[in-house]
C-alpha cells in the first residue's frame, strides 16, 4: 500500500504567499481576499493615486497636523536623540514633516523606514539623502506583521511612527495583537505615533471609498487583474463590481467585489474552480474608524498609555503618542 501516493497534493502555485492566500480565500464561504493582494506595482500607484483624490480626505487630514503640529508632537515626545521608525514607510512623503521637525529639535535623526516594498524605501532613501541632509536614512526589508525583532535591535529612545491609519486594516483583536507585539519589542518610555481616521457621518466616508471618477473601484478590482495575470486565472474582472458599505455596527467601512452574473472561474495554477452566484461577492477589505475612546482603549489593552492626541479643525482624523507602560503585558 502506498498510502501517501492516493493524497491529493496541492499546486506548487498554492504554497506562495499569493497563491496560498487566493485558494484559501477563494474556497472559503464568503469568499475574502486579503488587502496586502491590493499593493502590486499597479496597485500601489492607485493607491498613491487615491491619497489626492478630492473625496479622499484622509492622507491630506493628517499631512495637515503634521504641518500644524509636528513641533509640538515632537516636544511632547521630548525629542533628543531620539531614533525614529516607521511601520509600513511606503516612500514615506508625509514622514517627511516629522522628520523636519525632529532636526529642529536635536540637530539630526537616524530614520529607520521599515517596508515590504524595496523601491518605495529606496526611493524614500534617494528623496531623503538629497532634500533632508541632517536625517540618516536606514531602510529595513522586512513584513512587520510578521516579524518586528528588528524594531528591537535599534538602540537608545525610539519613536515608533505607524500613521495613515494602516493599523484600521486589521479586526481589533488582531490590531491590539500587532500592538502587543510591538510593545514587547520596546523599553517603557519608549514611544508610539499611531495615526488613524476617525468615525465620522457616513455620507463623508462612503463617498472617501467611492470617489467620482472610480480610482477606487479600479484599486479593488486590481486583485482580480493581479490574480490573474500571477496564477494565470481566466476571467473578465469587469463583471465584478466596486461596493463599498459602511458597517455601523462594527465601525467599518467594507470594500467587496460583487459578480454582476453568475460565473464560473478557473485558476489554473491553483488547480481550482471557483463558482459565483449572481450578486455573491469576495470580501477585500475593513476600514476599520476610531474614537478617542476606542483609540485609547485599543492602546492601552496593548500596553501602551495616550500621553497627547492631535486632529484636525472637523475632528475627521487623530495621530495619537503614547508611552510604552511599565510592565509588559
Ligand atoms: C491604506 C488601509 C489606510 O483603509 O483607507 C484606500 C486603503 N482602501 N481606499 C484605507 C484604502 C480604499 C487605506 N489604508
Amino acid at each position: 500500500m502506498h498510502a501517501f501516493s492516493s493524497v491529493p497534493c496541492l499546486p506548487e502555485a498554492a504554497s506562495t504567499p499569493l497563491g496560498a492566500e487566493v485558494y484559501r480565500g477563494l474556497t472559503a464561504f464568503p469568499k475574502k481576499l486579503s488587502p496586502w493582494l491590493f499593493y502590486d506595482q499597479r496597485g500601489s500607484e492607485l493607491f498613491e493615486a487615491i491619497t489626492e483624490l478630492p473625496e479622499y480626505y484622509l492622507t491630506r487630514t493628517e499631512r495637515g497636523i503634521f504641518e500644524q503640529f509636528g513641533d509640538e508632537i515632537l516636544a511632547t515626545a521630548d525629542a533628543k536623540k531620539l531614533s525614529m521608525i516607521e511601520l509600513g514607510a511606503g516612500t514615506a512623503t508625509k514622514t517627511r514633516l516629522l522628520l523636519d521637525a525632529a532636526v529642529r529639535r536635536q540637530a539630526s535623526v537616524e530614520y529607520y523606514p521599515i517596508d515590504i516594498s524595496t523601491t518605495a524605501l529606496e526611493e524614500a532613501r534617494r528623496r531623503i539623502g538629497e532634500e533632508q541632509p541632517h536625517v540618516s536614512c536606514m531602510p529595513i526589508v522586512s513584513d512587520y506583521t510578521k516579524d518586528m525583532s528588528d524594531v528591537h535591535s535599534i538602540s537608545g529612545r525610539r519613536l515608533v511612527l505607524y500613521i495613515g491609519s494602516s493599523i484600521g486594516n486589521f479586526e481589533p483583536a488582531e490590531a491590539a495583537k500587532l500592538l502587543r507585539r510591538l510593545r514587547g519589542q520596546l523599553g517603557a518610555g519608549d514611544l508610539l505615533l499611531l495615526g488613524v481616521d476617525h468615525v465620522k457621518d457616513r455620507f463623508t466616508l462612503l463617498k472617501a471609498y467611492n470617489d467620482a471618477a472610480g480610482v477606487t473601484a479600479e484599486f479593488n478590482r486590481n486583485m482580480l487583474v493581479r490574480i490573474k495575470r500571477e496564477l494565470g486565472a481566466k476571467f473578465r474582472p469587469g463583471l465584478f463590481r466596486h461596493r463599498a458599505c459602511w458597517n455601523e455596527r462594527e465601525d467599518r467601512i467594507e470594500m467587496h467585489l460583487e459578480s454582476v452574473v453568475a460565473q464560473e472561474i478557473a485558476i489554473p495554477a491553483l488547480e481550482l474552480q471557483v463558482s459565483f452566484q449572481r450578486g455573491e461577492s469576495i470580501h477585500t477589505e475593513n476600514s476599520y474608524k476610531f474614537t478617542p475612546d476606542s483609540v485609547a482603549e485599543m492602546l492601552g489593552r496593548s500596553g501602551f498609555v495616550v500621553r497627547k492626541s492631535w486632529t484636525d479643525a472637523k475632528k475627521w482624523f487623530g495621530v495619537y503618542l503614547a508611552e510604552a507602560g511599565e510592565s509588559r503585558v
